[in-house]
């Protein structure tokens, strides 16, 4: 009877009404909770985005998240919160086929980076440099190409250091170059490898994504170019790992040479197959757009500091007396005022600009004070902290003297000499690399070719800046975030110098 009337009574609009008003009740009910019963309540952060997580999706899918933090520290302060992303989660290529950077079990992620680490060891490092310096080599050849004698020739570093960047990457992931700096018809890689890391990021961010499969339908290009690239990369990888096993000791010096045989000395186990393909993936992605950023903000920011280019150049002709001189080794591991000039451009410029966040493990954490529960998870946008004045003075601005305890420092009408503290505490805080077990494991190989092929291009060419491309509306190299940066500049003019 009741039914019946009920039914009776149904129309499409009490349904919809009665629809409303139960999302309306979740949501303040949600709300209610999240503003005044959650653990981290007294954190403060815009409501929305401690509720939904599609805030931070648009942005990451925007690929300014790292301003969009930056811009919600100045607002809240040192702590924000926002809705907690299974980041990591979404990033193996195939499920269960961990590589270091997403192995999330630290026990697995151990073993991984205990094998991976030898490919990584001083003497591997310097068996990798021969073909490095091929690269380099080339690259300074081909970057004045057309130039003439006297004639300047403008080249946009941001493609040309990539070419660079991932033929380096290449030659020592699978054993053979791009060869992208000499020939154009595999430069297309570099936009597969971006969209794969472009990919893996915002399917962190809101996971549904990856576990609904929803990417193939709201992402379908960056989802398919990302597919394309894991693809290249097996089919790479297997082919070149079988190559290997035949050529035995024989071979180039690349990263399959330390890693076929290299074991865990704790548990004796090593990588299989699929294990050095999910490897050699990560290292095309982690170890190239880095790199080519890094270098990218260094020659960007040099080109607009005459006065440090110059200091740079003398300290490099200080050092050596021939370009072929220009190798690894203590003496270029010397040159501060070159030291000086790349972190001050990683600062400004960091080559993963975002949060990258941490779990905290049962029993909570305390971090900066805060005390934080288990599950939820933790990160410092490196983008945020390398521009906050407390650790930087006139922290928006290029000066790389702030390095160097003594020196003086000068921007606009302001003038001030770098202590031994500023120094440290600036040192603290730098952190483009990340901190602790699960930090870059290649900053020592990126470190090289960096120094390598900028002191070499210091030392070859006269370098100025042709326009405006790249940079954004404070002067600064523009970065889009897509967990690595992407950068469109800076459009550089080559001269030979006459040596
Ligand atoms: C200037 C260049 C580079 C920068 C700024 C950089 C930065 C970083 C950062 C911030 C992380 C931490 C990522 C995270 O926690 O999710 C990382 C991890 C990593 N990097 Fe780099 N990187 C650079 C070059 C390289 C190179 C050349 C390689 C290898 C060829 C490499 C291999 C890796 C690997 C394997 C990890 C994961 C380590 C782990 O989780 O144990 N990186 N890098």
């Amino acid at each position: 009877m009741l039914l019946e009337r009920f039914l009776s009574e149904l129309s499409l609009e009490r349904c919809a009404v009665a629809s409303l008003s139960i999302v309306t009740l979740i949501l303040t009910a949600l709300a209610i909770y999240n503003h005044f019963l959650h653990p981290l309540h007294h954190i403060r952060g815009p409501l929305l985005c401690t509720l939904t997580p599609w805030v931070q999706l648009y942005h990451g899918l925007a690929g300014d998240r790292h301003i969009w933090l930056h811009k919600l520290h100045q607002k809240y302060g040192s702590h924000i919160r926002i809705r907690k992303a299974d980041f990591y989660d979404a990033f193996p290529a195939i499920k269960g086929i961990y590589n270091t950077h997403n192995a999330i079990d630290k026990t697995l992620h151990g073993r991984k980076r205990r094998v991976l680490s030898q490919a990584f060891s001083d003497n591997a490092l310097k068996g990798m440099e021969e073909l490095m310096l091929l690269h380099v080599k080339q690259f300074c050849q081909v970057i004045v190409q057309g130039a003439g004698e006297k004639g300047a020739v403008t080249r946009n570093l941001s493609n040309w250091f990539s070419y660079l960047a991932y033929d380096i990457m290449g030659e020592l992931c699978f054993g053979k170059s791009y060869d992208m700096l000499i020939n154009g018809a595999r430069r297309g890689v570099i936009a597969l490898v971006d969209r794969a890391a472009f990919r893996h990021y915002v399917c962190g961010l809101w996971m549904p994504l990856d576990s609904w499969h929803l990417d193939q339908l709201l992402i379908p290009r960056i989802t398919r170019d990302r597919w394309n690239f894991i693809m290249n990369s097996r089919i790479e990888a297997t082919l070149r790992a079988k190559a290997r096993t035949q050529a035995g000791h024989a071979s180039k010096k690349d990263f399959f040479y330390y890693l076929l045989n290299a074991t865990d000395p704790e548990t004796g186990k090593g990588f299989d197959t699929k294990e050095l393909w999910a490897e050699a993936n990560v290292l095309m992605i982690a170890g190239s757009d880095t790199t080519s950023t890094s270098l990218a903000a260094t020659i960007f920011y040099l080109v607009r500091n005459p006065t440090a280019m110059q200091r740079l150049r003398k300290e490099i002709e200080g050092a050596f007396g021939d370009v072929e001189e220009i190798v690894s080794g203590q003496t270029l591991n010397g040159l501060e005022y070159l030291k000086a000039c790349v972190d001050e451009a990683m600062r400004l410029a960091p080559a993963v600009p975002g949060a990258m966040p941490r779990e905290v493990t049962a029993g909570g954490a305390t971090v900066d004070g805060v005390f934080l529960p288990a599950g939820s998870n933790c990160g410092t946008p490196c983008f945020s902290i390398h521009r906050h004045p407390d650790y930087y003075r006139q922290s928006l601005k290029y000066i790389p003297e702030r390095w160097l305890e003594g020196e003086t420092c000068r921007v606009g009408g302001e003038e001030w000499v770098s202590s031994k503290e500023s120094v440290e505490v600036g040192r603290k805080a730098f952190c483009p690399f990340s901190v602790g077990p699960r930090g870059c494991i290649g900053k020592g190989m990126a470190l090289m070719e960096m120094r390598i092929t900028l002191a070499r291009m210091v030392f070859l060419f006269d370098m100025d800046s042709a326009d405006a491309t790249g940079e954004d509306e404070e002067g600064n190299l523009a970065m889009v975030d897509h967990f690595t940066s992407q950068k469109t500049g800076p459009n550089v003019r080559f001269r030979k110098r006459i040596l």
